[in-house]
Order: C-alpha cells, then sequence, then structure tokens
C-alpha cells in the first residue's frame, strides 16, 4: 500500500515513479516560462529554401531570423545531418533554446524508394509494407528527418484524381490496415528511438472525395458516408498512437477541413480523445480566403485555431495574428497553451529537449545511403507489387535464353520516371537507379540480343520514331512494349480528365502489333489507366507501377519468372471516365443489372457494360490456383458468437506462388442500405505447386457494424452472405442467420 502512496505523491508533483519530471510536468513549466509570441512561435512551420512542395512564399533571410528569436517550432524540406543541425543551431540562440522539429514527405521510401504507394497496396502484403516504411524512417532519421508526412490514408475512388498513387486505394478496410502497418513502421520501437520518425496521418479529412476527381475540390457528402467510408483509416491511426495528423485543403460540406471544428476539435480531440497535434497542410490556413471562409489573415488564424489546427504550415497567418487575436480577446489563451503545449510534446517524446542535434549524424546518414540490404529488399517489393493482368496462351514468363527480345517504349531506359511522384529525397545520381532496359539485360542469356526503341515520347503527338521502332520488333522474337502515363502525371495536382496512355503510345503499340509478333505489355503509371484496346488485343499484360530504385531488376525477375507475380488491384479499372466513380462496395440499388451487360430498366449505360474492365482485387498468377471445400463453423450464429470461415487453397499449376485470399460479406438487409460485398479480411498464402492450404478467418458482429442514419455505429440481426475467393468478382458464397 506504501508504494501506491508514494507514486500518488510523485505524480500529484507530475513525478514518475523514478522521480523524474513526466512529459507532462516539462511541457507545464516551459509554457510558464513562454510569452504568447514564443507559444504561437511553436506553432509555424516554414519550408526549407532548396525547393518547395507546395506554392513557395520565399524570404529565407527573414526566416532565418525568425528561427533565432524562437518564433518557427518546425522546418520542412530541410534535410541532412548538416543543414539539420546548421538550423537547429540557430533555434539555440532562442531565449529558450527551443529545438526545432524537421518533416518531409517520406512517402515511399527516401534515399531507396520502393513502389509507388498504390503499387504497395497491390501486393497486399502488410509486413512487406510495414517492413519498407521501417527502412524509409531508418534513411530519414539519419539524414536527421523527425517526421514523415505519411502515411496518407485517403480513401479513393476515383482514379482521375492524382493522389490516388500515394494512397491505398478503394477499400476503407484494406486501407485502413495499410495506414497502420506504415505508422508501425515508421514510429518503431517508439518516439525517440534514432531509427524512428514521427508518422503523420493525412489528409484529415476525405481529400479523395474530391468532386469530379480535381485536386483541391470540394467535398459534399452525408455524415453517414464520411463516417462509414473515410474516416475509419484516420479513427484507426489515431487508436494506433499515430504522432501526427495533417488537415486537407478541400472544405467538406462547406465547412474547409482546416477550421472543421466537427471532424478536428468534436471527433478527433473529443471523441476520439486524441493526444497528438495537427499541421495544416501547406498554406490551407491561408487558403480559407480564397475557400469564402475567411475575410483575412486575422479571421483565417481565428477560425484554424479554433477550428483545431495546431500548426500553421506556410500559410503565414499564426506568427502575425495569433498574438493578437488573444490580445483582442478573440481567441482564448487556452487554444494557444494546447496547441503548443502538443507541439512541445512531441519535441519532448522525440529527445530533442535532451539533444536538439541527436538525429543529425553524419556517420549515421553514410551508413544509410546506398544501403544494398534496403535495394535488395526494395527489388523483392517492386516485384511483388506486379499485379498480372492477362496472360493468353502463358506467354509469360520469358526464357532467359530467347534469342532475340526487343524492348520498345518511352520508359525502357528511363531512370528518374522509375520513383514516380514523391520522391523528394532521392538526389539525381541516376546510377542508383535500375532502368527496365538494365534489369532486363541483367538476366537474359549471354548469347541473347536485347533491342530497344523508344518509339515516342511520354507525352506528346510525334510519330516520327515509330517507324525505326516497327523494325525493330520485326527483328525480335518476343517485344517488350514499356507503356503508360508519364511519371510526373500522377500525383499532387495532377489531375487528369481523360486516364488513357499518355501521348501517342496507345497508336504505337497498335503498329507493333501490326508486326504479329508476341507482345508483353508492361503498364507504368501512378493510377488506374483505361487502355480498352491492348486489354482485348495483347496477350501478356502486366501492370508495374513505378517501382522506385530497384525497378529494372524487379521487372526482370517476373518477366523471366524469378518471381510468381501475385499482386491484386486495390482499385476497380473503369472502362471509360464516364463509368468513374466505380467501386466494388456499391449499394444494389431497386434495379441492379444481374449481368454485365443488362440494359433495360436496370441501373445501367445504354452505351457501355456495367463492370469494370479489372475489378477491385483483381490478379493473375503464373500458376493456378483452386478454391473448394468453403466450410462455416455454424450457418445460425447468435449474440457475440465467432463465426470460422475456411476454404482449401489448391496450387495446381506449374509454379510455386503465392495468392491473395479474400473475405467479404454482404448484409442482406439493413435499416439503412448495405454494400453488395465489403471486404473483411485477406490473407496473402504461399503455396508451392501441387500442394494444398486450408485458409482460415474469424468474423464476429464487431465486423458487421455500420453506421446508420443517425450515426449510431451497432449491427443488426439478419442474414448475411459470406464470400471468400480470388476477387472481388469471383467468390463463393454461403448464406448466414446472425441473431443478436
Ligand atoms: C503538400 C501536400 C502534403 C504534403 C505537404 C508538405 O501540399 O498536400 O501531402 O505533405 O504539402 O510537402
Amino acid at each position: 500500500m506504501k508504494r501506491v502512496y508514494f507514486l500518488l505523491a510523485f505524480s500529484a508533483f507530475g513525478m514518475n515513479a523514478y522521480g523524474q519530471k513526466t512529459v507532462d510536468q516539462k511541457v507545464a513549466e516551459l509554457l510558464s516560462k513562454m510569452t504568447l509570441e514564443e507559444k504561437a512561435g511553436q506553432m509555424v512551420q516554414y519550408s526549407g529554401f532548396e525547393y518547395a512542395t507546395g506554392p513557395q512564399q520565399s524570404n529565407s533571410a527573414a526566416v532565418l531570423e525568425e528561427i533565432k528569436k524562437g518564433k518557427v517550432g518546425s522546418m520542412l524540406n530541410v534535410a541532412g545531418a548538416e543543414e539539420t543541425k546548421a538550423f537547429q543551431k540557430l533555434a539555440q540562440q532562442s531565449r529558450l533554446k527551443i529545438p526545432l522539429l524537421f518533416g518531409q514527405d517520406v512517402i515511399h521510401g527516401y534515399r531507396t524508394t520502393f513502389p509507388v504507394n498504390l503499387g504497395q497496396a497491390a501486393s497486399w502484403d502488410l509486413g512487406l509494407i510495414e517492413r519498407s516504411e521501417r527502412i524509409a524512417a531508418t534513411e530519414a532519421a539519419a539524414y536527421g528527418i523527425h517526421w514523415t508526412f505519411a502515411p496518407m490514408v485517403d480513401v479513393a475512388r476515383d482514379p482521375r484524381w492524382g493522389r490516388v498513387m500515394e494512397g491505398s486505394g478503394e477499400d476503407t478496410y484494406l486501407g485502413t490496415q495499410i495506414g497502420l502497418a506504415r505508422i508501425k513502421g515508421f514510429q518503431g520501437r517508439g518516439l525517440g528511438s534514432l531509427d524512428a520518425v514521427m508518422a503523420c496521418a493525412k489528409h484529415f479529412a476525405a481529400y479523395g472525395a474530391a468532386v469530379g476527381g480535381r485536386d483541391y475540390n470540394s467535398v459534399d457528402m452525408s455524415l453517414r458516408q464520411l463516417h462509414e467510408i473515410y474516416l475509419p483509416p484516420f479513427k484507426a491511426a489515431a487508436d494506433a498512437g499515430v504522432a501526427t495528423f495533417m488537415n486537407s485543403f478541400n472544405d467538406i460540406n462547406g465547412i474547409p477541413a482546416t477550421a472543421n471544428q466537427y471532424i478536428q476539435r468534436n471527433l478527433l480531440k473529443g471523441k476520439w480523445n486524441y493526444k497528438g497535434f495537427v499541421v495544416s497542410d501547406w498554406g490551407s490556413i491561408g487558403e480559407m480566403i480564397p475557400h469564402g471562409y475567411a475575410k483575412d489573415a486575422n479571421e483565417a488564424a481565428q477560425r484554424a485555431i479554433l477550428g483545431g489546427s495546431d500548426m500553421d504550415m506556410e500559410s503565414r497567418v499564426y506568427m502575425t495574428e495569433l498574438p493578437k487575436l488573444v490580445k483582442e480577446g478573440k481567441v482564448e489563451a487556452k487554444w494557444v497553451d494546447d496547441a503548443a503545449g502538443r507541439i512541445l510534446t512531441k519535441k519532448f517524446e522525440m529527445g530533442l529537449f535532451d539533444d536538439p542535434y541527436r538525429f543529425s549524424n553524419e556517420k549515421r546518414q553514410k551508413e544509410q545511403t546506398n544501403n544494398p540490404e534496403h535495394r535488395k529488399f526494395g527489388r523483392e517489393f517492386g516485384s511483388k507489387s506486379i499485379v498480372l493482368l492477362k496472360n493468353q496462351g502463358n506467354i509469360l514468363p520469358l526464357s532467359k535464353t530467347v534469342k532475340t527480345v526487343a524492348l520498345i517504349g518511352p520508359f525502357g531506359k528511363e531512370t528518374v520516371a522509375n520513383h514516380g511522384f514523391w520522391s523528394i529525397a532521392f538526389k539525381d545520381d541516376n546510377q542508383r537507379i535500375v532502368s527496365q532496359y538494365d534489369g532486363i539485360k541483367n538476366q537474359l542469356d549471354k548469347n541473347s540480343t536485347l533491342l530497344y526503341a523508344k518509339g515516342c515520347n511520354t507525352d506528346d503527338q510525334d510519330k516520327s520514331m515509330f517507324a525505326e521502332a516497327v523494325e525493330t520488333a520485326k527483328k525480335a522474337d518476343v517485344v517488350i512494349m514499356t507503356l503508360g502515363e508519364g511519371h510526373a502525371m500522377s500525383g499532387e495536382a495532377k489531375s487528369r480528365s481523360s486516364i488513357g496512355f499518355s501521348g501517342v503510345q496507345e497508336d504505337l503499340l497498335k503498329e507493333i502489333a501490326k508486326t504479329g509478333k508476341p507482345i508483353v505489355l508492361m503498364i507504368n503509371a501512378g493510377r488506374p489507366l483505361i487502355f480498352n484496346w491492348a486489354a482485348d488485343n495483347i496477350p501478356a499484360i502486366t501492370y508495374n507501377w513505378w517501382l522506385g530504385t530497384e525497378a529494372g531488376n524487379s521487372i526482370a525477375d517476373v518477366l523471366f519468372g524469378a518471381v510468381n507475380p501475385g499482386g491484386k488491384l486495390p482499385m476497380s479499372f473503369p472502362r471509360t471516365e464516364g463509368q468513374i466513380p466505380i467501386y466494388y462496395n456499391h449499394y444494389n440499388t431497386g434495379r441492379p443489372a444481374k449481368t454485365n451487360t443488362e440494359r433495360n430498366y436496370v441501373s445501367a449505360y445504354i452505351d457501355l457494360d456495367n463492370d469494370p474492365k479489372f475489378p477491385f482485387g483483381y490478379g493473375l498468377s503464373y500458376t493456378d490456383f483452386k478454391y473448394s471445400d468453403m466450410v462455416l463453423s455454424s450457418a445460425s450464429l447468435k449474440g457475440n458468437q465467432t463465426l470460422t470461415v475456411s476454404v482449401t487453397v489448391s496450387n495446381t499449376g506449374k509454379y510455386d506462388g503465392e495468392e491473395v485470399v479474400q473475405l467479404y460479406i454482404r448484409d442482406l438487409f439493413g435499416k439503412v442500405v448495405r454494400p453488395v460485398k465489403e471486404l473483411k479480411g485477406f490473407q496473402k498464402v504461399a503455396i508451392k505447386k501441387g500442394e494444398s492450404r486450408k485458409v482460415e478467418f474469424k468474423l464476429t458482429p464487431e465486423d458487421l457494424k455500420f453506421f446508420d442514419d443517425e450515426l449510431n455505429f451497432d449491427w443488426e440481426s439478419g442474414e448475411f452472405d459470406i464470400m471468400l475467393g480470388t476477387n472481388s468478382q469471383n467468390v463463393q458464397t454461403k448464406r448466414i442467420i446472425w441473431t443478436q
């Protein structure tokens, strides 16, 4: 009993069991010494001067002066042991010597880059995804970075939106699981570890639902859809202890996210009891003026702080306006204390008050540059992200001794393009990146010949290289085409109204096809593209995304069979832009089309088939997997029981392979309509040729819950279809009854 009193005594004075001050105690003490201006300063973040990831406002001299005066809490786009140390030294000249936080977009790798995030999602491999972020964090932290602006957990159903490339696609469950794996990878053993960085759940919220897929555009939806589809990955991130949140540029139902009290105060900091801090997106506080939600900087700052935005990235209104707002009584000082306190808490947790320079270490930085182990992992991750869409006549895998191969297309010898968007930490040292040509060359037999023709540019109307490409194809036994969209045609501010191959690439493909040579088409993109002619006329197609530093080797590993592709699409691929938004977990409507071609008096287009070109969860393998013996532990359950669902998956083909077994449910009747399918589980299993695996899932009533029209989150008694399969269209179904 004495020990309890002892502990109580200490905690009363904010001491832990070892008589040390708790972080809360340290923060409270520091706040008590700070002026209002110094507190507001902690809420200010500026970008470094080397490059900008937003509409840059550069006045570097002024920024450096403000750092010295303790009026800057964080910098982004400042990296490297030397550079971060230099900026940190400036902050140590301030009165209270409060260290800076250094943030950066570590989105899909750092010095070693990995597949773009949508490609990573196609691996459906949470272990690989977590490991990739562990590596990214280790490299970034070695470069003095404390904080990554990732994971992006925006659910997105519209491939016209360029930022689908940095997310996990259309599904809430898959996106939630992947977001959690990323946070675990980034934050590793915990904040303060020298190989961990603070993660940041972004963009809060519903940024991926921009009207028309046009970046930064408005979002307007029912609160029910917001809670059911777009918020769960953020709630899970908050519950998992993600260090920070970043809000989004868009307005949500008429109120910009940056000042949206409903999502940032009532939900995040209120109901979800979140204790981290929220950083605005680049300039989003000041952008409330063009939004028409604030008449000037003063009102923008007032609405943002009251709306729950703790740190102002680059709109530069907090520093000038917050002290005024408090002095004028328009904002209570407690909101500034709360925001500054949240930010200081993270600085203490990162150990920066103990040693502001602890992450800025030249030796560690050198060790983490061009790390061969990281590259080896990147090669594996790349090959596991590739999706095999078609393999008619089993053209793939190719033999390494094929006499003559022609690689044709604008991406064949590209290097930096393989990084895709958001690879800002990468220096332009091309020799580190394995091009597609090099990767294939590395694996072809020494007596084989690899020909190359660019054929066309990425995105113009120049057909002058067609003739040479056709002649090259005619000399080959097999042609590998590498086509798609330019690597910087997806990403931020990269919405496309038309999402086919860019430029004249499809025309080139048709010319090459006229030669009659067997063709393997590799598609490079950061989003789903529309390529109906290719899909209908080319026998073998792989979806390669952008695979990062080891791209060429990853691709060759799949082309020549060292790796049997096992990726599955994380988004539905539309037939035309007119079909968008198209997603698998849609409602049934009162007049559902029963087939892909039914048109009459059903929910369909008169001029287009109903299904997507390729469905969510779709991906082939070099081998064949057969599903059999689907078994449920019961066909009738009551209350809080657990349903066990199993199926036997047999590898009946010629190659060892990996299969992503997907579990979907359908709640047949509800107090609100329910989707025809909802992903509730998946397992990626490796099965050797000729072998079988029993794959088992558990479901509880927790998996049946949904938000009703009054936003109650619960489940109802009823009939449910339980589905298991290889993609969202090809499933086996059994029906059960589950009563409360
Ligand atoms: C950008 C992006 C955001 C990024 C931030 C800092 O505008 O919207 O995702 O983290 O600015 O670069």
